[in-house]
């Protein structure tokens, strides 16, 4: 009776969630353990975070994450290498404020993934080496960021090479998201075939899966797996939540007249999405190896405050109370083919 997410999903995937060093205690810390057998750092391993000047690395929160994990053996799968946001502004500036060039930033970006990935080398099942580097703009294939800007698609390849030299055991992931939209999931299958082409060492790609009740269609989620999987790529997924409210409505701030009450009707569609997910998951789970959700309940929930606070959102399988919703339930008791 006393059993968790992990175990329901023993024969599936593992089945994480993000963390945050001060979860790691108390009544949360029992609750992790309980429901999950695999945590990721929320923040706590981002390059800003963790390597906030050239020559000094804060280490304390990312160690004491990796520590719990290897203390009570459950997974860590690190969060990550490089992306376009929580980059600490140095990396793209010398000494003089002038922007760097690309040999002395793919060097910056070497010294980075060695040390973080090479710290924790044999501890992370799996990294996000390189993060959201698609266009959201249907017309353009590869952001435009200050990466792009001064090394051109380079830095991708050169980031997973790096990883794998760093941390060869570890499984090196492209994470995104919105990938089941039929744009993005165009561009994804372009980038991810390219790298295999070429033999970049990647293992998979993460699908972030920050869905709504209204969205991925199933026959998108389908589709988007098993054209990852016909490239042998592995699929994590990686920052799961389900927001209650249709993605481009709840970016704004709770407006004059609406409601952010978890109604019996949100509910009910979000246990649809929730059980139809799942399925998806489990159909495949020879492609799908690792399931993570973005924070532990509705008690905490970045959707909060994103990207204004105002609209109280209940994305996850737990209450602020940490106790199961029907979600919960529904996601948990199926039929084991
Ligand atoms: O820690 C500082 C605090 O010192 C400061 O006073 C405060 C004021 O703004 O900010 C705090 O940092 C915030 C940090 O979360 C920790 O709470 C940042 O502002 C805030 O931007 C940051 O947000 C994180 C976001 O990534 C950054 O873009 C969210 O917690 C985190 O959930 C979110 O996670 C991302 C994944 O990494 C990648 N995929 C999308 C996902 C959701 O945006």
């Amino acid at each position: 009776v006393d059993k968790g997410l992990k175990d329901y999903y023993k024969s599936y995937f593992k089945m994480g969630v993000a963390v945050r060093p001060q979860d790691l205690s108390g009544e949360t810390a029992a609750f992790i353990l309980k429901q999950y057998n695999s945590i990721t750092a929320e923040n706590a391993m981002k390059m800003g975070p963790i390597h906030p000047e050239e020559n000094r690395y804060f280490w304390r929160d990312a160690d004491s994450i990796v520590n719990f994990g290897q203390r009570h053996g459950i997974g860590v799968r690190g969060h990550n290498l490089c992306w376009h946001e929580q980059t600490p502004a140095w990396m793209f500036k010398d000494a003089d404020g002038k922007q760097v060039s690309k040999e002395v930033l793919l060097q910056r970006l070497k010294d980075h993934i060695f040390a973080v990935a090479g710290r924790y080398k044999g501890k992370i099942y799996a990294w996000d080496v390189v993060n959201e580097v698609i266009d959201d703009d249907s017309t353009k294939f590869l952001r435009n960021s200050l990466w792009y800007q001064i090394c051109g698609e380079d830095f991708i390849v050169k980031a997973f090479e790096y990883a794998r030299q760093a941390d060869p055991n570890a499984k090196l992931f492209y994470n995104d998201y919105n990938t089941e939209r039929p744009d993005k999931m165009e561009k994804l299958y372009r980038l991810m075939k390219k790298l295999v082409d070429a033999k970049v060492p990647i293992d998979g790609v993460g699908l972030q899966a920050h869905w709504s009740i209204y969205e991925p269609s199933e026959a998108e989620l389908r589709n988007t797996i098993e054209k990852m999987a016909s490239l042998g790529l592995e699929v994590h997924i990686t920052e799961l939540d389900m927001s209650v409210y249709p993605w481009e409505k709840e970016r704004r701030q709770k407006r004059a007249g609406e409601s952010d009450i978890l109604t019996a009707d949100l509910e009910q569609k979000q246990i649809e999405q929730y059980s139809k997910v799942f399925k998806v998951f489990r159909d495949h789970k020879k492609v799908v190896t690792s399931v993570t959700f973005w924070n532990i309940s509705d008690r905490y929930t970045w959707l909060d405050t994103y990207p204004v606070p105002g609209r109280k959102n209940y994305p996850l399988l737990f209450d602020a109370n940490l106790q199961p919703k029907k979600a919960y339930w529904e996601v948990v008791n199926f039929k084991k083919k």
